[in-house]
């Protein structure tokens, strides 16, 4: 395993070069012809797709009947997308809005403001420009900040930025309501595999226990967006992801019968995903998806990605209540640490990590 303890290059801002003012992107972030976003140029790829969208108060309805259909469509679009968006989430529109604000601003500060949070490998809490380590690697067209949100005993709001003012009081607030929507989306999860509406947040260690971190990606404008990608192809390696898109500016897509389609945000609603833990804990009835990020020439695209994730020391492998003789144990067991250590090793590197803990008797 290479080393965790630094960068293996000096550290280059993306945001930094494209204020430059450079016309052609270092070779560096030159993806290889079948990685570029514009040879699969069809249609699908110009054209935005729905994601099926939820509403999630109907999930909690009283009513049965309407209860039970926002249940169906969860479930078909975990089965089908790995994707789904939700509305009526109760998260406030008003704290998502100032959230977002608040992380443009402070990705427009000055260079030396944002560089005395610069992450590490290590831990990767902070301000970051790559994943992965390897030395010569391709890189990706984005900065980004990187913080803890749970469990509560590894907060360190000082390694949260301290300006723009009002960003811890926010973070810590939009952390609290996510990661409280994430609880309830396990029992979704959960009573829709079949399991006991606290089955799925169990195997992650327990409501207090719980990973949660904060990712907010930030894609500045690129001269050659053709040639690049904001973010490589890749599977959250948690259990779920809860995305709020920028509400201007498209960019993710998601890897669907081989064709790569560009989601259509919808006004304040949520992207949700099921992460590599989930596909594993369900034995593969839900999967994990691939999903990238294009950049274009006209606009930076910032998005906040909160990962709900297992306990790190947690054992994650199939649910026993999931096995049957002819569908026995897909996964080897991994903890949630030993997991993320080879993502954070290696960077983006589409489903290939969650492919490699398929037992031996299964892969073939
Ligand atoms: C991620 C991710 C998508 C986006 O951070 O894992 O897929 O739209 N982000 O930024
Ligand atoms: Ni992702």
């Amino acid at each position: 395993m290479k080393s965790l303890l630094c960068w293996p290059e000096p550290v280059i801002r993306v945001q930094s070069l494209a204020a430059s003012g450079i016309r052609e992107i270092p070779e560096r972030y030159i993806k290889s012809p079948s990685h570029r976003p514009s040879l699969n140029n069809d249609v699908s790829q110009t054209q935005e797709v729905d994601v099926p969208v939820i509403d999630f108060q109907n999930l909690f309805s009283s009513d049965r009947g309407l209860c039970d259909e926002a249940l169906r469509c969860v479930h078909n679009a975990c089965r089908e997308w790995g994707f789904f968006q939700i509305v009526n989430h109760g998260v406030s529109h008003e704290l998502m809005k100032r959230t977002c604000e608040v992380w443009h601003e402070f990705f427009n500060l000055p260079l030396e403001e944002k560089q005395k949070y610069a992450n590490t490998p290590a831990t990767y809490e902070g301000y970051g420009s790559r994943v992965g380590v390897e030395k010569g690697a391709s890189l990706d067209w984005s900065d980004y900040f990187f913080l803890l949100l749970m469990p509560l005993s590894l907060v360190n709001q000082s390694k949260w930025p301290a300006i723009p003012a009002s960003c811890r009081e926010l973070v810590a607030e939009y952390g609290s309501e996510v990661v409280r929507l994430g609880g309830k989306l396990m029992k979704v999860l959960s009573m829709n595999l079949g399991l006991e509406e606290d089955s799925l947040l169990k195997s992650f260690g327990g409501e207090e226990n719980v990973g949660a971190c904060l990712r907010v990606s930030y894609y500045p404008k690129c001269p050659q967006p053709d040639l690049t990608l904001g973010l490589s192809p890749h599977s959250d390696p948690g259990g779920l992801t809860i995305l709020l898109p920028d509400e201007n500016v498209g960019g993710l897509q998601v890897c669907r019968k081989g064709s790569w389609l560009t989601v259509k945000p919808v006004a304040n609603a949520f992207i949700i995903n099921i992460g590599d833990q989930i596909q594993v804990l369900s034995n593969a009835i839900y999967q994990s998806v691939e999903h990238r990020v294009i950049v274009n020439s006209n606009e930076d695209r910032v998005s906040l990605a909160i990962f709900y994730n297992p306990r790190s020391d947690q054992l994650i492998e199939p649910c026993k209540k999931l096995l049957t003789k002819d569908r026995p144990a897909l996964y080897k067991p991994m903890t949630y640490a030993e997991y993320r250590l080879t993502i954070r090793a290696k960077g983006p590197c589409g489903k290939k990590q969650v492919e490699s803990l398929k037992s031996p008797r299964q892969s073939d």
